[in-house]
Formats: C-alpha cells, structure tokens, sequence
C-alpha cells in the first residue's frame, strides 16, 4: 500500500525541515510526503522546496496562493492524492504534536480498517503541555460533537488521522462545507455515517515547541455553529425519505399494472403467473431504486446486491401479507358500504410495514467495524 502523507503548513518554517527529517525515519520507504503550503509569509515553501532535493522525489509540495483554511489545504492534498493512485492517506500537523513513532501502529490497523484515529481520548492517549482552557475547549468540542451528532468516535477533533482511499470515496469529498478546524469533524461522521470500519489508535498530543498556533476564536466559533450545519446536511430520514419510497412504490405500482395489462389483457396469459412475475419486476426496481435513491444516505458505498435484494423481497412480501390481513380484519369487523376501502388501508398498512422493513433491516445504516452484506 502506497501512503501519502498530507501536512497542511502556515508559518512552520522553524518546523519543517526537522520535522520532515524526523518522519522519514518512522515511514516505510515507499511511503511520501506532501506538504500544502497557503504561501506562509516565513517562507516555509521555500524551506520545503529546498529540502526536495534531498529526498529523491518522496517530498512534494502544494503551494497555494494564501491563506484559505485546513479544510481546504486536506481536500487539495486528498485530491492530488487520489489523481496519482496512493492507496492510504495520513493527516498530520508540522508542529511536533503529532509524533511520527505512531505511524507505523496506524499502518498495522489501516491494514483491517478504512479509517485510523490517533486518538487523545481512549484509554493510553492524551495531551501534553495544554493549559487548562485549551484542554476544556477540545475535550468539550467533542463531547458537544459526539452528543449533537450522535458519533461514538471519542476523538473528533483531533488532526492526525489515516484514510484509506476507498474512505475518502465513500466521504464525498466535494460535499464537505467546512473551512476551518470543523473538518476534522465533519470528516470523521461522514465516515461514520457512510459505513466506513473505524478504529481509533491511542495518541499522546504534546503542544508545540515553536511557532504559534492557528486557531482562533472566529475558529472555534464556526466549529460550534457548523455542528448543526453539518448534522443537516447528512441528516437522512425523515419526511422525505418516507415521500421518496412512496413514489418509488407509485411507479412500482404503474409498472406492474402495465405490466399486467400487457401479458394478462392483451397476451391472454394466465393472470396468477403474470400476476407473480410483475411482483417480481416491479418489487426489484423498487429495490433499486429505494437503495440508489430512497435510502441513499444510508447506503453510500455499498454496492446492489442479490443478498439485499432477496432481503427486499421478502419484506415485499410480508407488506403483502400485512395488506390482505388488515384488509380481511377490517371486513370482518365493519360493515363497509365498498370493499376498497378496506384494501386501501390493507395497502398502506403493507407500505408502512415494508418501509420500517427497509429502513431498520434492509437498508440498515451499518456501525463502523461491520460487515456489510
Ligand atoms: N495550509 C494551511 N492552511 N495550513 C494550516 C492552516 C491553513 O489555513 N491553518 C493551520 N495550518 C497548519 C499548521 O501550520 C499546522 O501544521 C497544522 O495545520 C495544525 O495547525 P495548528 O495551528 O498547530 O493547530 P492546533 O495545534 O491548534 O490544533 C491541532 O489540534 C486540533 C485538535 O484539538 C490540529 O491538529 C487541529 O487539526 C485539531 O483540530
Ligand atoms: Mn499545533
């Protein structure tokens, strides 16, 4: 597997050179590095520059023409990335704090998992040589993340993260709308969310040596208002979810109907077999389109499948069944001037059981670390 490091620099000039020397040692030889550089008025990219002469083509930079934020610097580094065929990706900060002697456990664990993250949370990490008010605003930031979310990665926040490709793909990357730190965030739900196998890593973060930090109030501040931002726009579910299964049974519906009419009315075929071969077409586009469609946002990356598709029939036809049974319980039990009244109810009966069917069981949004049918 061919790893690219990504290490996003604003002012790290008295950083670089060191630091880029000091994970060279820890990386296994095919590995490389590339350095995003938002033209640092200390001239880190010239630094950079300098230094890719020693290292036979494995240090790259990526200059860009000012300041433009983290998110930003990754989603360039990911997309130079993935255009010249690296199979995994590590974000890193050029200050120290993420120590190199992890890479290595990170490319053990990459090995079984999509995503890795060097985590300050869990039990053996932590953070060095943070006051008190820096500690309590990222371990707040993710408590307040984790909570608004509803994502159990315990280190949301934190920089040093490894991708692999097929992560990044699942993520979307283009659909990402954070600019600063809230990234990171966003990142990692969105892995969550799309089903990707998740692990996270023990890491102790020391604070920098040299060199300022660059977060700020304005931030932080976007992280806090961006949750919600973020939570809304992969909200999947809800009313519209319901509505598009709903017009996906409604074409279902016309299909087999003119299906019917075609092989029964005008063919004179006998309608039971018909009647079961247009359940049979019309339930697998209604399968096709619930997964690609309806159910998308639970389903990112996951590919059709027969074992799916049987799991979707089946719960068409136990719709079926709830249908003719609720029809017949409300026959025997009232006194209905028209016996479609009855079917009426049968039928939305049917489509609210086969829509919990497909959203809990079928479609089920998988947990990180599980395998997918
Ligand atoms: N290209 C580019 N553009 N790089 C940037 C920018 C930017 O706008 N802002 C920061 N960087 C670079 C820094 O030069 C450094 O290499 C890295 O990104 C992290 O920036 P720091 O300023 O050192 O971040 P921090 O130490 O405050 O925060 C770290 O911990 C946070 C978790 O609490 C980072 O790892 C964050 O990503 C993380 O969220
Ligand atoms: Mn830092």
């Amino acid at each position: 597997m061919k790893l690219l490091i990504a290490v996003p620099t604003y002012n790290e000039v008295e950083n670089i050179e060191s630091f880029v020397k000091l994970v060279f040692e820890h990386i296994p030889s095919n590995a490389e590095i590339l350095v995003i550089d938002d033209n640092s008025p200390d001239g880190t990219a010239a630094a950079v520059e300098c230094l890719a002469e020693q290292y036979d083509g494995r240090l790259h930079l990526l200059k860009r023409p000012g300041k433009q934020g983290l998110a930003q610097a990754y989603l360039a580094a990911f997309d130079w990335g993935l255009s010249r065929g690296y199979d995994v990706f590590l974000q890193m900060d050029a200050d120290f704090s993420h120590n190199p002697q992890y890479i290595p456990v990170m490319l053990e664990k990459i090995e079984t998992n999509e995503v890795v993250i060097g985590s300050r949370n869990i039990k053996g990490g932590g953070v060095e040589g943070w006051t008190f008010m820096r500690n309590f605003i990222s371990k707040g930031g993710s408590l307040y993340s984790r909570l608004v979310l509803g994502c159990p990665v315990k280190d949301l926040t934190g920089g040093f993260n490894m991708w692999r490709k097929s992560a990044l793909e699942k993520i979307h990357l283009s659909s990402i709308i954070s600019r600063g730190y809230s990234f990171q965030i966003e990142m990692k739900y969105k892995a969550y969310f799309s089903g990707c196998s998740i692990t996270e890593v023990p890491i102790i973060f020391e604070d920098r040596k040299y060199g300022k930090s660059k977060m700020s109030k304005k931030i932080l501040l976007e992280a806090f208002v961006k949750i919600w931002k973020i939570k809304n726009k992969n909200k999947q579910g809800g009313l519209r979810q319901f509505i598009k299964f709903m017009i996906t049974g409604g074409l279902g519906t016309i299909v087999n109907l003119s299906l019917f009419f075609l092989f029964a009315d005008i063919l004179m075929i006998h309608a039971i077999p018909v009647s079961i071969g247009c359940f049979t077409i019309s339930a697998t586009q209604n399968y096709i389109l619930n997964q690609l469609w309806s159910f998308k946002m639970q389903t990112t990356g996951r590919r059709l499948s027969v074992k799916r598709w049987g799991l979707f029939m089946a719960s068409s036809l136990l719709g079926l069944g709830v249908n003719v049974i609720v029809m017949q319980l409300i026959l025997l039990q009232w006194n209905l001037p028209y016996k479609f009244i009855a079917q009426a109810c049968g039928i939305a009966a049917g489509m609210v059981s086969n829509f919990i069917l497909s959203k809990y069981v079928v479609f089920r949004k998988r947990k990180s670390n599980e395998k997918d049918i």
